[in-house]
């Protein structure tokens, strides 16, 4: 019964060491070209329409078929991208990951893997991203000295500039990092929104090209600790359940003691 206990402690504790570690990331080695993607990832389609059979019996379609043109540019994919900028020529000093697109006026506009840092309108404060035929955006960050956070956003995309001001998004202690796999939306004027995923931003300090400590969002936060806290409950009340069992079946074994 002892080691009934034992092991069930054992297997607590390992499990809820093995999921409750939020703090890991993913690194990316520190490459020395300016822009990097080394991730993309391919929207999965969720939703794979069921093609339902069609029953009606009777008249054909007699619409006329027109076949529809397909669109003669093809679509950029969302793509994570990393985008590095460097100061003295080699020192890392604003490392930004994510995927984004804009709703321009209701209209999807991708951030593809052809985008690209414009090393010369950014700095370790700022980045200025090139995308699509003439499309950027650029996210510029401040510091209170303690802490960074993302102040402005501008855009240009399908020839409407928009911007957002005076924001405090993301807002981590400097030298560490701040993440929010799950996403950031940011209204814009001018009926733009930009639509963020899996992101990751340090700007200012950098220690040697990689991301610092991860300060995750909200939202990330109650995804990844309420699945730990759900198993390490349901363990606990298992060991509580053995433990109740071994004190009862001990006094059993005491009574039959006492009564022979
Ligand atoms: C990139 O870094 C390597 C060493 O890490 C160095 O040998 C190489 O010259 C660098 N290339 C550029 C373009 O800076
Ligand atoms: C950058 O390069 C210079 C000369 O190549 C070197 O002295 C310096 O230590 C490097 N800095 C970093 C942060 O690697
Ligand atoms: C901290 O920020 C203030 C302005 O907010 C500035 O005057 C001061 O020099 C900063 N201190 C350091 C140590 O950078
Ligand atoms: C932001 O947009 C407003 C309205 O178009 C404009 O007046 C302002 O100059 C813009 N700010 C920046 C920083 O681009
Ligand atoms: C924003 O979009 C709405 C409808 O989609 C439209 O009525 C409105 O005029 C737009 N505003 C601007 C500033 O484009």
């Amino acid at each position: 019964m002892k080691i009934a206990i034992i092991l069930g402690i054992l297997a607590v504790s390992g499990l809820v060491k093995a999921t409750g570690d939020t703090t890991e990331q993913p690194t990316d080695a520190p490459t020395n070209d300016t822009t990097t993607s080394p991730e993309t990832i391919t929207p999965t389609p969720s939703d794979t329409t069921t093609s339902t059979p069609p029953k009606t019996t009777g008249t054909p379609p007699h619409t006329t078929s027109k076949p529809t043109t397909p669109a003669t540019t093809p679509a950029p994919v969302l793509a994570t991208n990393t985008y590095t900028i460097k100061k003295n020529g080699n020192e890392t000093c604003l490392l930004v990951t994510m995927s984004a697109s804009f709703s321009v006026n209701g209209k999807s506009v991708i951030v593809g893997k052809d985008a690209k840092a414009d090393t010369t309108k950014s700095n370790c404060g700022k980045l200025f991203v090139n995308f699509g035929t003439a499309n950027w955006f650029s996210l510029l960050f401040k510091t209170d000295n303690k802490s960074f956070f993302l102040d402005t956003v501008e855009a240009n995309v399908n020839t409407v500039d928009a911007n957002t001001t005076k924001q405090e998004i993301g807002k981590a202690a400097l030298k560490a990092s701040y993440r929010c796999t799950s996403g950031i939306d940011i209204k814009l004027n001018h009926n733009v929104t930009m639509h963020t995923t899996n992101v990751q931003f340090q700007p200012f300090q950098v220690v040697k090209g990689q991301y610092g400590t991860a300060e995750t969002c909200a939202a990330d936060m109650t995804k990844n600790v309420i699945i730990p806290i759900v198993v390490g409950c349901a363990l606990g009340g298992l060991i509580i359940i053995i433990i109740i069992a071994y004190l009862i079946g001990r006094r059993r074994i005491k009574h039959r003691y006492e009564s022979m």
